[in-house]
């Protein structure tokens, strides 16, 4: 090696040694005689010092130093002078004396600065990635990642999991978004699609007889983009015959459990994770995902504003729609304008309007009011378990708009309060999801997971005349109000997955020509089967403290899918369009 050290490596022990380390300057002051350096690498700073009178070659060489210049230098191990410690830094003990200094490649001005975390525009960073990887932040970040799917790795392998690549160029998975298509040179007019993800592939493993499948696989979704969703991300993919839906949530549990601990100890997890039904997320959350770091759950009062004279609420619950109220805790104070804004956000998610009762210390101030009578108000205040200076927000609608709009209310006023404390990883489990749901634009079934997850023995016989009941073998990871991973027990028979497949209007022949692999397979003796995905980025990220996940992908791509380093995509030569027998027309 170049070097004897790393940048983060010396301490007290080292004092009298002489070293040689290799970095990047990070940052230089003169002061009219020493020189100092912070020489940076992967594993941190260690501060040199260059003084003009003991070596004037290598004070020289660093009179020229700029900012990312890489250098190699070669000196003594020292104590830093009684006072001058740096507690903040790992290496704050020492400094290095330097007699040889080289420079082993100049650099220009960076783009943005290196040596300081500060708001650069993400398009510059994302240009000049390469750059921007050399902060700190974004070090620790793939770190942490490498780690965790290391610790993944290890975990899986001493309980059996083999690990089994799966082909990137293949027939369509539908995993409900559009695929990334490659045109076959071969076959012209014909195209392999990217797996939005190895769902079917690690299926058909089961049926060849591998007993627990494992990948680290990567994903690709050519849908609309957002902070959580990256057009191709990677999945700790996995796959189990002859499971329970119980032996699967261990397997992610215990591996969960006692990886976070590992990998970021100061982090907090529930122990067990909590278990909801689906219906009781909606219920008491208003989302399938809820962010469960904080209570301020949606109550039911559909029994005493049903019987209220006040029109919107009794309305509401004759038409088979329900009240349900959050308690805002501290807020009676609220403004005018701030109820409004509220009062928007409820209206953006569907509701018609939002009904509020402020108990400020004086009062009980409430448009409302004039419509309750004094019990009614005071059935409320009780309900949702009032304390002075709290706010009740009620919304009166059918339960997916009730649970839409209070559901975004409250993830809105626990980040205003800050109820969420910052190191919990709010894990749970949501289970019993609905086989289908009900895609009011294209009038038919949607498969809530994927078409092939089975549905729960005891809802079968719903399968022809209520679908809409029938609950699947499916389950959810949630954290922090984030989707962390999906999976389910699977069908295993030919006729069970034709009969899904045609509720979901696929004809005998589309479902054949898509999915016959599948179904053929079924015929030669598949075991029962089921698994989970979870996403690797979003776990990271919250690992990590970042919102985006991109901050957690070395080289992510724009919310508009491009990647601004290598500009791609791009347009191909012409050569390559007339090989694959391709016309762009526009
Ligand atoms: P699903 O489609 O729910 O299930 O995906 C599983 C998990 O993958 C992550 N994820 C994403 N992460 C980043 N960007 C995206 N665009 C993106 N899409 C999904 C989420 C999600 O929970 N084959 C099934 C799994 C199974 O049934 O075993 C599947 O892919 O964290
Ligand atoms: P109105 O009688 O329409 O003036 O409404 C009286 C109060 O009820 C106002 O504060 C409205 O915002 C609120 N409101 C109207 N519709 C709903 C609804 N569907 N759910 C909850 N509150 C509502």
């Amino acid at each position: 090696m170049l070097k004897t050290h790393t940048c983060g490596e010396l301490r007290k022990e080292n004092i009298g040694q002489t070293v040689t380390l290799a970095g990047w300057v990070h940052r230089r002051r003169d002061h009219g005689g020493l020189i100092f350096i912070d020489l940076r690498d992967h594993f941190g700073l260690t501060q040199i010092v260059l003084n003009p009178n003991t070596s004037p070659e290598a004070h020289k060489v660093a009179t020229d130093l700029r900012a990312e210049f890489v250098i190699r230098v070669t000196g003594q191990v020292s104590p830093r002078p009684s006072g001058q410690e740096n507690p903040g830094l790992a290496t704050g003990d020492i400094e290095v004396y330097v007699d040889r200094a080289e420079i082993l490649n100049d650099a220009k001005n960076p783009p943005f600065l290196i040596n300081v975390e500060e708001n650069v525009d993400e398009t510059l960073r994302l240009k000049y990635r390469y750059l921007d990887l050399r902060h700190e932040r974004l070090q620790r970040n793939l770190t942490i990642r490498h780690r965790a799917i290391k610790y993944m790795r290890d975990y899986l392998d001493a309980r059996g999991f083999i690990e089994i690549e799966t082909p990137i160029l293949i027939k369509s998975t539908p995993e409900g978004a559009r695929d990334y298509v490659v045109p076959s040179r071969v076959h012209p007019g014909q195209f392999y699609a990217l797996p939005q993800s190895p769902q079917q592939l690690k299926q058909l493993l089961m049926v060849s007889g591998f007993d627990r499948y494992y990948q680290i696989a990567r994903c690709f979704r050519d849908e609309d983009l957002r902070a959580d969703r990256q057009p191709e991300f990677t999945q700790l993919d996995l796959e189990m015959a002859f499971p329970e839906q119980e032996d699967i949530l261990n397997v992610i549990e215990g591996c969960f459990t006692g990886m976070i601990p590992t990998v970021t100890p100061h982090k907090k997890i529930p122990s067990p994770f909590p278990r909801l039904t689906y219906a009781e997320a909606m219920a008491r959350f208003g989302s399938d995902k809820p962010d469960m770091r904080f209570g301020m759950e949606l109550i039911d009062v559909s029994d005493i504003a049903g019987k209220t004279n006040f029109q919107v609420f009794s309305s509401a619950v004759q038409a088979g729609g329900q009240v349900k109220g959050v308690r805002v805790p501290g807020c009676a104070n609220y403004t005018r304008k701030q109820i409004d804004e509220l009062t928007e956000m409820a209206k953006g998610k569907g509701a018609r309007g939002l009904a509020t009762v402020a108990l400020t210390e004086l009062e009980i101030k409430s448009p409302i009011a004039k419509f309750l009578s004094e019990t009614e108000m005071r059935g409320l205040i009780d309900r949702l378990q009032v304390q002075q200076g709290d706010l009740l927000l009620f919304v009166a609608d059918k339960p997916k708009v009730v649970a839409d709009a209070l559901g975004a209310l409250r993830l809105e006023l626990g980040r205003r309060l800050n109820l969420a404390g910052k190191d919990m990883l709010a894990f749970a489990w949501v289970i019993d999801f609905p086989l289908f749901e009900w895609n009011a634009e294209t009038n038919r079934w949607d498969a809530t997971h994927h078409l092939f997850t089975s549905p729960k023995n005891e809802d079968i016989q719903y399968l022809d005349t209520d679908p809409g009941r029938v609950r699947a073998n499916c389950y959810d990871l949630v954290c922090n109000g984030f989707e962390l991973a999906s999976g389910s027990i699977r069908i295993h028979r030919r006729d069970v997955q034709e009969k899904i497949l045609a509720l979901l209007k696929y004809s005998k022949e589309d479902a054949f020509a898509r999915f016959g692999h599948m179904l053929t397979a079924f015929e030669y003796g598949a075991p029962p089967h089921g698994g989970i995905a979870p996403g690797i980025d979003r776990l990271v990220a919250l690992l990590c403290d970042e919102t985006s996940i991109r901050e957690v992908i070395a080289f992510p791509k724009t919310a508009a899918a491009t990647d601004l380093m290598t500009n791609a995509p791009s347009a191909i030569d012409e050569a390559q369009l007339k090989d694959l027998k391709l016309q762009i027309t526009n």
